[in-house]
């Protein structure tokens, strides 16, 4: 698709004329780090060069229409500025009210309508985060549209998060609105949720690539068990919070944990807890063996990951172990493991270049054959943050 397509798709929808903007805000994926944002932790994504495209200009009146080129036959969605209170019946459009309701709840007021197209060439229910993709594309907007330069890339992460955890229901962490709107060419963020302090630190894979892997096992956060994993966690917190005294299970050495562990009452929940904290020491240790150029390290603790998610935090299910399962028994992958919230969506792997046909072939036979449909792979690159695009 091609920006001019999705200008004259604008122009016939909402008509010609005016100051029409571009937009665009990234998909992410997560190289390791997966369920410790809520939990104090650390995470280690990066932004994907796809994204969600938007075209955006403002209106006279205090209409808001919005039309997407990906849900053609949902067609011309209306609304006003009135009527933006939370709903229970949600579409997709839930996502861009819920960033104006956040505006004007903080302060930003959004005092005009507008018109919008988007365009997103992120798999939706993918696990790349098309949602916050979409959030962070109608955020860079308003702020540019409404002259609200002072807010920064993380304040408008910080409103999708909420916008996310209060509009949509969905108590998700920092990690996806946080890497779109930061990302940067060529590097991962390794970021502290506990209070987003971060670094960038450059992928220079030699002789490798970034492979996803996309279960076709369409998956809701809302619908998933993510809200009871959070507080599986925050329960098993308060426990250990009885015998010592931390803020979070982020906080916590594997040596602290294992000292304080038998404080938690449930085998479950001791389960959640213990990989909130080994997943986050492994983060740290991927991130060290990174700048030590030890990219064989590196996939073992993506491979060590995997099987945490799967085994104690039990998130991954038949669909997305049979693709990192295949994965592991392929020449030439370095580490594959599930990426973003699990129940269904992508596992991440890296692959040697000269492998990549052979293992697209191998894992992709092996699960059509297992799950009974085909997943879909994308060999992926690394890209900017949210912004506006030049005309
Ligand atoms: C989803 C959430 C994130 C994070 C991941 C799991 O992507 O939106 O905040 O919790 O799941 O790591």
């Amino acid at each position: 698709m091609k920006l001019t397509e999705i200008r004259q798709c604008f122009e016939e929808k909402f008509g010609q004329g005016g100051d029409i903007r571009t937009y665009f805000a990234p998909g992410r994926v997560n190289l390791i780090g997966e369920h410790t944002d809520y939990n104090g932790g650390h995470v280690f994504p990066c932004a994907l060069t796809i994204g969600t495209y938007l075209l955006a200009r403002k209106r006279p009146d205090n209409k808001l229409r919005f039309y997407s080129m990906n849900f053609e036959k949902t067609g011309v969605i209306e609304s006003t500025l009135e009527d933006l209170a939370p709903k229970t019946e949600k579409n997709w459009t839930s996502y861009p009210k819920g960033m104006i309701w956040t505006f004007n709840g903080k302060g930003y007021p959004i005092t005009q309508g507008v018109d919008m197209v988007l365009y997103g060439n992120i798999p939706n229910g993918s696990g790349l985060s098309s949602s916050a993709s979409v959030e962070l594309a109608t955020g860079v907007m308003l702020r540019d549209l409404f002259g609200y330069e002072n807010l920064t890339n993380t304040d408008l992460a910080l409103f999708g998060q909420y916008s996310e955890n209060n509009y949509n229901g969905v108590n998700c962490g920092i990690m996806d609105q946080f890497a779109i709107a930061m990302g940067q060419k060529d590097q991962a963020i390794f970021l502290d949720t506990s209070d987003l302090s971060f670094q960038y630190a450059p992928i220079k894979l030699e002789n490798a690539k970034i492979v996803i892997a996309c279960s076709n096992k369409k998956r809701g956060l809302g619908d998933s068990k993510y809200n009871e994993r959070r507080s599986e966690c925050e329960t098993a917190l308060a426990e250990i919070q009885k015998v010592k005294d931390v803020p979070s299970l982020g906080a916590l050495s594997i040596d602290e944990f294992e000292a304080v562990k038998d404080a938690i009452k449930d085998p479950v929940r001791l389960k959640r807890a213990r990989h909130a904290v080994y997943e986050n020491q492994r983060t740290i240790q991927a991130v060290e063996a990174l700048k030590q150029n030890d990219i064989a390290k590196f996939g073992k603790l993506m491979n060590d990951s995997h099987v945490s998610l799967r085994d104690d935090y039990e998130v991954t299910g038949i669909e997305l172990d049979t693709l990192v399962e295949e994965a592991w028994g392929c020449d030439g992958v370095i580490g594959s493991r599930m990426t973003g919230a699990g129940f269904g969506g992508c596992t991440v792997s890296i692959v040697e270049t000269d492998a990549i046909d052979r293992f697209i072939q191998k894992v992709g036979d092996a699960y059509e054959k297992k799950i009974g449909y085909a997943a879909d792979f994308y060999v992926v690159e690394i890209g900017d943050g949210a912004g506006t695009l030049a005309e």
